[in-house]
């Protein structure tokens, strides 16, 4: 079961990547005199829920394979990156697109809508992509899949 819950999260990357970058760019491009419509409800919503998956993923690998080993540890780099460095930068970066998700739906113009979709989604892709254990990173030992 644990090797499927790291593939699936492994996996589920690629996927989520791709919807935020889509998202952004439907914003984005739709700024400046675009209609907000269901579907780019659905676009934004389809980001916002993958997002979510990967938390609850995320979360039972955390707990199931235990990868809080305390302060001492800290010193390990890979024991640490998944423990804090990971986490927390996900963590942030869910916050930032649950923030804009629900500013979006409350924004009274299209126009603001799209852009607090394109702003905190953007900023949290950013985070998204600094926080993946890439396999090019130190000896993070994670795969492209
Ligand atoms: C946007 C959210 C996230 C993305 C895109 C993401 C992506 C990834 C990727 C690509 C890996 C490497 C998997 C592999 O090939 O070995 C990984 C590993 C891991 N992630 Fe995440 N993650 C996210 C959120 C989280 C969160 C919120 C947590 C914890 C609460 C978490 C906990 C872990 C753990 C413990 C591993 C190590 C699994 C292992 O290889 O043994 N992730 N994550």
């Amino acid at each position: 079961m644990l090797n499927g819950l790291i593939h699936a999260h492994s996996g589920l990357r690629w996927l989520l990547l791709f919807a935020l970058v889509y998202a952004i760019f439907n914003a984005f491009s739709k700024k400046k005199n675009g209609r907000f419509e269901a579907k780019d409800k659905m676009i934004s919503l389809f980001a916002f829920i993958l997002t979510h998956v990967q938390l609850l993923i995320g979360l039972l690998l955390y707990l199931l394979e235990k990868r809080w080993t305390g302060f001492s540890h800290m010193k390990d780099a890979y024991s640490r990156f998944f423990a804090v460095e990971h986490t927390l930068g996900m963590l942030i970066a869910i916050v930032l697109i649950t923030l804009g998700y629900i500013q979006s739906k409350k924004a009274t113009t299209d126009s603001k809508k799209f852009g607090k979709i394109g702003v905190y989604y953007l900023i949290a892709l950013i985070i998204i992509i600094a926080s993946i254990p890439w396999p090019f990173r130190e000896a993070l030992g994670a795969g492209w899949f």
